[in-house]
């Protein structure tokens, strides 16, 4: 699939809101709390590729890898920025992006970085599959938020192949069951890490903005989560298909998936208003 380094910039630090998506304060948190992750993931995912780089042969595969580490930077170029406007809003950001600073700090080999960063590509391409699949899911939506997560999700789509290649490049001496134990147990480790940090991320910031912490904080979370939108019900047969033995990172709907969100890409961009961020530089 042809990867495509938009250099676009969204001003969501020019303009945050705390109900951006669907006027919902807790549906916003849902998906603000996925951005808190992502510039220190994407800096992570970056350099575990680009280390294995001059080992390998393939110049089509060392291309992918420029390609990727270009769309990786702009989006965390974004999502710094969007980060920005949560610090803004009163949210302790500093404090849960250290919490993911040490999380993936405490991953030293390259191979561990690799096979982690295959896992949390894995999981982004879910959710970018799960936001494309619904056409209608930004449309009550503030526009530079929503046209922003389209723009991740078609690009996370088009370089959701690359580290499972690199992965398999840069292990030939692994057999494939061995290969296949790694990648799955690094999985489990990610899944079980990630969404506790997600849901804890989005009840601290509905907590800051005056909902108690209780059974109905959390019902709400788990309804987003699991039932409408289903943020994560919807990902998990992609999640799924990753332990399989065979498991193979594009999937036959995917081109198709991708030209439908190319094209909702250009349309969205035509109309939106965006604001000029004041943070990004
Ligand atoms: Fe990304
Ligand atoms: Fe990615």
């Amino acid at each position: 699939m042809d990867i495509i380094a938009r250099n676009l910039r969204f001003g969501i630090s020019g303009d945050p809101q705390r109900r951006w998506f669907d006027d919902d304060l807790v549906k916003s948190a849902a998906v603000d709390a996925f951005s808190i992750f992502l510039p220190e993931g994407e800096r992570f995912f970056i350099r575990s590729l680009r280390h294995y780089a001059p080992q390998l042969d393939d110049p089509e595969l060392k291309a992918e890898i420029k390609g990727y580490s270009v769309q990786e930077a702009y989006h965390t170029r974004e999502h710094e920025d969007y980060n920005v406007a949560l610090r803004s809003l009163g949210y302790d950001i500093d404090g849960m992006e250290e919490t993911v600073r040490k999380v993936l700090g405490r991953v030293k080999r390259p191979i561990d970085r690799l096979l982690v960063t295959c896992a949390i590509e894995q999981i982004t391409y879910g959710t970018s599959k799960m936001m494309l699949k619904t056409p209608d899911l930004f449309d009550q939506s503030a526009d530079h938020y929503g046209c922003l997560w389209i723009w991740h999700a078609v690009e996370e789509l088009e370089h959701s192949a690359v580290a499972p290649h690199v992965l398999t490049a840069a292990t030939p001496q692994m057999s494939g069951i061995q290969r296949y134990v790694m990648r799955t147990a690094a999985m489990a480790g990610v899944l079980a890490l990630f969404y506790r940090l997600w849901i804890r991320h989005t009840v601290a910031i509905a907590v800051a903005n005056g909902r108690k912490r209780g059974p109905k904080l959390y019902g709400r979370i788990v309804w987003l989560l699991f039932v409408r939108p289903g943020l994560l019900r919807r990902t998990s047969s992609g999640l799924l298909r990753y332990f399989l033995p065979f498991y193979n990172p594009i999937a036959p709907e995917d081109a198709r998936l991708l030209q439908a969100g190319r094209a909702r890409l250009d349309k969205m961009l035509e109309t939106a208003h965006l604001p000029q961020p004041v943070s990004a530089a």
